[in-house]
């Protein structure tokens, strides 16, 4: 894992959105691997800003987005098919019919899974997924104790996240307590990864994922096994941790 320590949030969005741009020019056709989360916000926003001067196109890309409550529509402002359209698709030339999110109010959750697993594979797979983490190490909406072997699927919400996640809805009780989410091994199936951490409230889970084992009960530290795998993380997340790298 190669570390890239920043200043702040807003560093680490200039560095991550540099990262993305090069990739996309390199390879109009990319498939990237999408985030939600509060993390990524300003990224996307470096994103558009950057297509409306410089003109990045983002006609040929496809993207494939990690998760989506279950229960939620795509008109739900709460849904991340919702949050993706605002924060990003609709103010960038993607073409929407290529962008990708599990659909988490389909009758058959278990068939949707499915189908959004072998979509993937249709695909050929990610070439760049973005990252965020949840500060129980959840990667994706895989909580503590999911199989590293797991492929899309259903997840019950851990309490913490639950919470953490509760101040986008109006009350806690209307956050959805189940979500769809790749799964460890389709995450890993990744070539690239580009993992986003920024704030104090991350700092405990970056200190396991850096200094830790390799274990299911810390889904994170998964990507300790993934070859390609780069972490852009401000002061408020590592600073002062022991970092042992390679
Ligand atoms: C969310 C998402 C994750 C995200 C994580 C951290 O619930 N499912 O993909 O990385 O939790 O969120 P945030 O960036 O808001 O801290």
């Amino acid at each position: 894992m190669k570390i890239i320590e920043v200043k702040d949030y807003s560093e680490m969005s200039q560095k991550a959105a540099e990262y993305i741009i090069e990739k996309v020019c390199q390879n109009p056709k990319i498939k990237l691997g999408l985030a939600t989360g509060g993390t990524p916000v300003g990224t996307y926003k470096k994103l558009i800003e950057d297509h409306q001067k410089n003109r990045t196109s983002y006609q040929n890309v496809t993207t494939f987005n990690l998760d989506e409550y279950i229960g939620l529509s795509g008109e739900n402002k709460n849904s991340y098919r919702y949050f993706m359209d605002e924060q990003l698709f609709n103010h960038i030339d993607i073409n929407k019919q290529n962008t990708n999110i599990p659909r988490g109010d389909s009758k058959d959750i278990e068939e949707e899974c499915q189908r959004y697993e072998e979509l993937l594979a249709k695909y050929g797979g990610i070439d760049l997924q973005i990252l965020g983490i949840g500060s129980n190490g959840h990667i994706g909406f895989n909580e503590p104790g999911t199989n590293f072997t797991s492929q899309t699927h259903v997840i019950e919400l851990a309490p913490s996240t639950i919470n953490a996640n509760a101040r986008y809805f109006n009350r806690i009780e209307e956050v959805p307590t189940k979500a769809v989410t790749m799964g460890i091994s389709t995450i890993m199936k990744s070539k690239e990864i580009l993992l986003l951490v920024s704030g104090e409230t991350k700092k405990q889970a970056m200190s396991k994922l850096l200094n830790g084992n390799v274990t299911e009960s810390f889904p994170a530290s998964v990507l300790k096994n993934h070859p390609y795998v780069t972490i852009i993380a401000d002061k408020a997340a590592v600073s002062g941790l022991m970092i042992h790298s390679e």
